[in-house]
């Protein structure tokens, strides 16, 4: 049986997009909320039986096209030696954010894959349960995104932090995002290895860039990474999710990745026609769209699927996450008129 999701990667033509959504496994399923009353996010994240079980639910209750190895991007930055906790209500924290040369230097790159070892279990066993036809997607933050994180403490504002570090102190920034660099390789490579058929970068932050700096500061990274990938794995497909990117697209399109996430700030027209018509786009209804009424997720999912058919090809996603409060039945509405069954 072929993969929805792999042929529309590989530029195949397809009858219907394939299918899936940012944060799909997570406190608007009443199924993931049963479990993480038993555990901590964290726990969850490490404990591959657990991780594996809360990555299949949406694809059991949905029947989505792709799974997303349920963990979190923040976990690297664990590895590398930072504390890391989900305060409950507010995201998460680093107690001690890297704030100067000294802090950065002290980060541990060469370990940090080794204690990842529970996400690559975590993949392994997805891989070894998936349903026929459902494709495995691991993935990573980009490294300017994790370096917001990790500079800042937690999620902030305005990113004065990271900016003035960035403007400042050439050199731990650089370092800072070599080391992140080369420890997301690795940690891709490892998903990979492990059973993942598709990675997805999460550049949340890249859009808090002016496009200048943008190509200054975090595109030759997120370059590298992408170039070590597909050197060592050039069947994988790459997705690439700039959140507001708008203004980077002229750099992006230089990207060699098969895909891009697109957020609901650009209509997937201009995403396409800005990118030259190089990439598969993903997204990119509004998530709040399912808070509304099915008359109204009816008619924006018809509206992003008509403006998907003018790429080389669409997977149907929202713009960003699935929000806290959406109504299961509003997803199942959803993946109903995406599949045409309307
Ligand atoms: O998409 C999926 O279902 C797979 C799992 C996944 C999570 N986080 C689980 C999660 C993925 C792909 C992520 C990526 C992630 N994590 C990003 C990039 C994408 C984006 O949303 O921009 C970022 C910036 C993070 C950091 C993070 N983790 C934040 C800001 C928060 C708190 C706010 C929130 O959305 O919940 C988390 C916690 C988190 N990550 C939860 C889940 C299911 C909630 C944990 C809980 O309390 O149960």
């Amino acid at each position: 049986m072929t993969k929805l999701l792999l042929d529309v990667l590989r530029g195949n033509p397809v009858t219907t997009p394939p299918v899936w959504i940012m944060r799909q496994a997570g406190r608007y399923l009443p199924e993931y909320r049963k479990v993480r009353e038993r555990y901590e996010f964290m726990e969850m994240c490490k404990n591959p039986e657990i991780a594996a079980e809360v990555t299949l639910q949406p694809i059991e209750i949905f029947s989505m096209d792709g799974a997303i190895l349920f963990s979190d991007i923040l976990l690297v930055c664990e590895a590398m030696g930072m504390e890391l906790e989900f305060v409950d209500g507010k995201g998460p924290l680093f107690r001690h954010p890297l704030r100067n040369l000294k802090d950065i230097e002290s980060l541990r790159a060469g370990e940090a894959c080794a204690r990842l070892g529970y996400v690559f279990e975590s993949v392994r066993l997805v891989d070894a349960t998936l349903p026929t036809g459902v494709t495995l997607i691991g993935f990573a933050g980009a490294p300017f995104t994790l370096a917001c994180y990790m500079v800042e403490g937690n999620s902030s504002r305005d990113h004065v932090v990271i900016k003035a570090l960035m403007y400042r102190e050439d050199r731990g920034f650089r370092t800072l995002m070599e080391k992140l660099s080369q420890v997301l390789v690795d940690y891709l490579r490892g998903q990979v290895n492990a059973g993942a058929e598709v990675v997805m970068l999460f550049d949340t932050f890249g859009g808090i860039l002016s496009p200048t700096d943008y190509r200054r500061y975090a595109f030759p990274h997120v370059t590298a990474i992408c170039k070590s990938l597909k050197e060592s794995h050039p069947a994988t497909p790459i997705i690439y999710f700039a959140k507001n990117g708008f203004g980077l697209y002229s750099t992006i399109k230089d990207l060699a990745v098969e895909a891009i996430g697109v957020d609901w700030t650009v209509s997937l027209s201009e995403a396409i026609a800005n990118t030259g018509n190089k990439f598969t786009v993903q997204g990119n209804l509004d998530p709040a769209v399912l808070l509304a009424g099915h008359d109204v997720i009816e008619r924006e999912a018809k509206r992003v699927l008509k403006e998907g058919q003018a790429a080389r090809g669409h997977i149907f996603n929202l713009g960003h996450g699935i929000l806290p409060g959406t109504p299961v039945e509003n997803v199942k509405r959803l993946l109903e008129v995406v599949r045409c069954r309307s």
